[in-house]
């Protein structure tokens, strides 16, 4: 047993989630949570970064050397918050900003500094976890499904987990121990540009926006139409696929429509790709346990359990005794474990791998 940090900064953009926890082999138990949103100024530039522009090697170091002080920040309020030492705690494990993701291409950039995060908080940092999973012919992503599985998947019976973080992916446990996970698409990232652009609101607090509006039947359709949702597993997305100008491409044929209305139709698309993956891959489980943001959007979980039909009851991973918004700064807390006792992080029949691999590269304080 040891301490570890897990640090996660999302699609979403919206800051970097901590968690302090002690792992071994049988056990996770958290000891701290924290959450450190990025100021505008930063999430502005992160924002700019997902797509080409000029002079972008600098502005990718600058923007790297400022997120690493935030990741410190970040670790600091988890050691107060824990009452432990830095010299406790074995490694911060840190998933960086993921600026593109291109398996196709062979990479995935998570910018991020963290030799300076070494520096600043005198703790062991692995970081880049996800690019030896696409060295070995993988997506890269999830990542998350083994956590998944070693945490809730122990129970015998077959369940979901959906992460509906700015993409949303999904972790099928079959309750004998095989795995298959994958990203769905869209989670919040485009309900959260909607609104940022017609309101000026970061998110939808419990889609109550969307709530207000009605579900325009052509629109989704359009919508489902993108050949993505479509695709067989192993595969995964990001902003390179789901950012503003893919909506506003679909938009187009309806200039008519109210922004409430747009808003209802792109939390029916989530919810809707969401359910059409689990009754595709996990349709015998007995519930689906929502974490990420997208749990605290009660209009998401509603339209989710109307879209299953009824027939999976769905939860928040609270229920699980995780609180929604924990549970991915945990799993990159445990895949710094798994680097740690140089245990593979990546389950092949999720991404698409070669084989099992150790993920991570280690940066001693
Ligand atoms: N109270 C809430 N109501 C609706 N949506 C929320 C709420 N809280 C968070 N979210 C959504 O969750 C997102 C953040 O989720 P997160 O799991 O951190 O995603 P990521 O891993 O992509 O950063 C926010 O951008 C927002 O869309
Ligand atoms: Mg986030």
């Amino acid at each position: 047993m040891a301490l570890y940090i897990g640090l996660m900064s999302g699609t979403s953009l919206d800051g970097v989630d901590g968690a302090l926890a002690e792992i071994g082999a049988d056990a996770c138990r958290t000891l701290a949570a924290a959450y450190i949103p990025f100021p505008p100024a930063l999430r502005a530039e992160l924002m700019a970064l997902q797509s080409a522009g000029p002079n972008e090697i600098e502005r990718e170091a600058l923007a790297a050397n400022q997120l690493a002080r935030h990741y410190a920040d970040c670790v600091a309020a988890l050691l107060a918050e824990s009452g432990s030492a830095a010299d406790a705690v074995r490694a911060v494990a840190v998933h960086g900003q993921t600026i593109r993701h291109r398996p196709e291409l062979g990479f995935t950039r998570q910018t991020n500094n963290p030799a300076l995060l070494a520096e600043l908080c005198g703790i062991d940092v692995i970081a880049d976890f996800r690019s030896r999973d696409i060295a070995a012919g993988g997506q890269g992503a999830p990542l998350v499904p083994a956590f998944h599985q070693a945490l809730f998947g122990q129970s015998g019976r077959s369940r979901v987990v959906a992460n509906i973080g700015g993409i949303s992916n999904i972790s099928v446990l079959t309750g004998d121990g095989s795995v298959r996970g994958f990203d769905t698409g869209p989670g919040n990232v485009l309900m959260d540009a909607w609104i940022a652009r017609h309101q000026g609101k970061e998110y939808d607090a419990d889609g109550l926006w969307a709530a207000s509006g009605t579900v325009l039947p052509e629109l989704l359709a359009v919508l489902l139409s993108e050949p993505y949702f479509a695709l067989p597993a192993p595969k995964s997305t990001g902003r390179d696929l789901f950012h503003p100008a893919w909506l506003d491409a679909h938009l187009a044929a309806f200039p008519g429509a109210a922004p409430a209305d747009v808003q209802a139709t792109l939390t029916q698309l989530t919810a809707t790709t969401l359910a059409g993956a689990i009754a595709a891959y996990g349709g015998s489980a007995e519930a689906v346990y929502v974490c990420g943001g997208g749990a605290y959007n009660g209009t998401l979980l509603r339209a989710l359990a109307a879209a299953l039909g009824g027939n999976i009851k769905v939860d928040s991973t609270d229920a699980l005794g995780v609180a929604p918004n924990r549970v991915e700064a945990l799993a990159f807390a445990w895949l710094g474990y798994r680097f740690s006792e140089r245990l593979a992080g990546n389950l092949p029949s999720v991404t698409g791998a070669l084989g099992e691999r150790v993920l991570g590269a280690l940066y001693p304080h």
